[in-house]
């Protein structure tokens, strides 16, 4: 695994369950320092585990930040570096990928495949290809594209108990060594499908730009919803019985963020542009998602007649999505920025976000605990719906808080409940 991000570690990790030999690659020194000491670089649920269970027990798993050393053993090389977007263009930056492609054009010894698993636009495995090729010959290794479809926070269940697997090959040899490498998989049941390389290259960001596109679809919903009196909750619910439609990825909310869609589907748009295609609903997807948090902002800040000076707000979850410290994209973030900057006094918890938070947002007061958040605030703002705050004292919250507003920003609590309260409450699309 050339690179240790979410996806080369959970990646490397697993396969090492599975029973293989696995050697995690990464340039920075530091970062395999810290996780050859049972450390892992985010927070990821069960990962730690697995990583002191391989490193302790079983050795299967190794890590190196000598690349070069590293090829020369590998009969696969899965290629799991980032590929974020570009400063100032929307297309996916590939340095990374293309470095990773040249080192082991320089240091192949016997036969490998070399796969990609980090997302790339299509055309980029050729392009791998080509770079190989130009120092080593074509009978020394075979390109495959397969692309990764976990999610963060519960990304080892999903490495284990994936959906589908999808191998993108040019030939039988390297189809035959990828169907053994996810044997295990097989053998539970799992649908491994084989395509063109191009195929595969494209079903990772179709899959995701249009996961991306039922969310902004509900979204638009859910505003709707909010002007009619109708209820979004419901609404995904009927339309998610509909098997055509399923039930998936149907919840309203502050739009998406994260690390994979917000870039994915900037880069699948801008690939389309590059053929001349205009893929207007995914632009319009991104249009609709980018302006989302900060109409919820001014949702909020309408709440007070525009005036937050002296205000204190609590915001509850940081991370884009529960069970990750990642704030990548964090639609919460973008939220507390705004009301920070219009005047509101910002607190705010996370589980496991908040030093990450620190360094993008030093300037809003971070508290130990959600009842710490509520205590004297005005508003309390659910950004991200971790466990923990799915069943907070509604009772004790209206003790600690003064006259509280709250804004349900991922429809957690029944409305009525909490308006019985003596609550205000605000949902999404309700
Ligand atoms: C996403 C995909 O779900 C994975 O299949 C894919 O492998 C991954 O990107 C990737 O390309 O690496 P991830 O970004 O970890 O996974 O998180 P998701 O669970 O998909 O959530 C993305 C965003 O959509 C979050 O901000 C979440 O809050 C939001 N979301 C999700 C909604 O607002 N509503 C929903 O119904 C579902």
């Amino acid at each position: 695994m050339v690179g240790t991000g979410y996806v080369g570690l959970v990646s490397g990790l697993c396969f090492a369950e599975f029973g293989f030999e696995t050697l995690c690659v990464d340039k920075d020194q530091s970062r395999i320092n810290s996780i050859a000491k049972g450390v892992c670089p985010f927070f990821e649920p069960g990962l730690d585990d697995l990583l002191v269970k391989h490193l302790n027990s079983t050795k299967r798993f190794s890590l190196s930040n000598n690349l070069s050393e590293s090829l020369k053993e590998a009969s696969v090389v899965f290629i799991t570096v980032g590929t974020p977007t570009k400063r100032l263009e929307n297309e996916a930056d590939l340095n990374d990928v293309y470095a990773v492609a040249e080192k082991i054009s320089e240091n192949i010894v016997n036969y490998c495949v070399v796969v990609t698993k980090s997302t790339v636009p299509v055309g980029t495995t050729r392009k791998i290809k080509e770079i190989i090729s130009q120092k080593s010959s074509s009978d020394k290794f075979d390109v495959v594209s397969n692309p990764e479809f976990l999610r963060e926070g519960s990304a080892i269940n999903d490495f284990m108990h994936p959906d589908r697997v999808v191998i993108g090959t040019e030939n039988k040899k390297s189809e035959d060594i990828m169907r053994q490498i996810y044997r295990p998989l097989y053998l539970q049941k799992t649908s491994i499908l084989s395509t063109t390389i191009e195929s595969a290259e494209v079903i990772k960001y179709a899959s995701n730009s249009f996961l991306a596109t039922k969310i902004s679809f509900i979204n638009e919903v859910a505003d709707l919803c909010e002007t009619v009196g109708a209820d979004v909750q419901d609404v995904s619910k009927a339309m998610g019985l509909d098997k055509r439609i399923g039930e998936k990825f149907l919840h309203a909310g502050p739009g998406f963020g994260g690390s994979c869609f917000p870039k994915d589907v900037k880069a699948f748009s801008a690939t389309a542009k590059k053929h001349n295609i205009e893929f207007s609903i995914i632009n319009a997807v991104n249009a609709s998602n980018e302006s989302r948090p900060r109409r919820i902002a001014s949702k909020i800040k309408n709440r007070f007649n525009n005036k937050l000076d002296g205000i204190s707000i609590g915001i509850l979850g940081l991370s884009f999505k529960p069970n990750t410290d990642d704030i990548r994209d964090s639609t919460s973030i973008i939220i507390a920025n705004e009301l920070n900057k219009s005047g509101g006094n910002i607190k705010c918890f996370d589980p496991h976000a908040m030093t990450n938070a620190k360094e993008i947002l030093p300037d809003i007061d971070y508290c130990k605990s959600a009842y710490d958040v509520c205590k004297g605030s005005r508003v309390l703002i659910i950004a991200t719906e971790w466990n923990e705050f799915r069943a907070l004292d509604l009772k004790k919250i209206k003790e600690l808080m003064k006259d509280p507003v709250i804004f349900d920003l991922r429809n957690i609590y029944n409305e009525t409940e909490v308006k019985d309260m003596g609550i205000e409450y605000h949902g999404v699309g309700k």
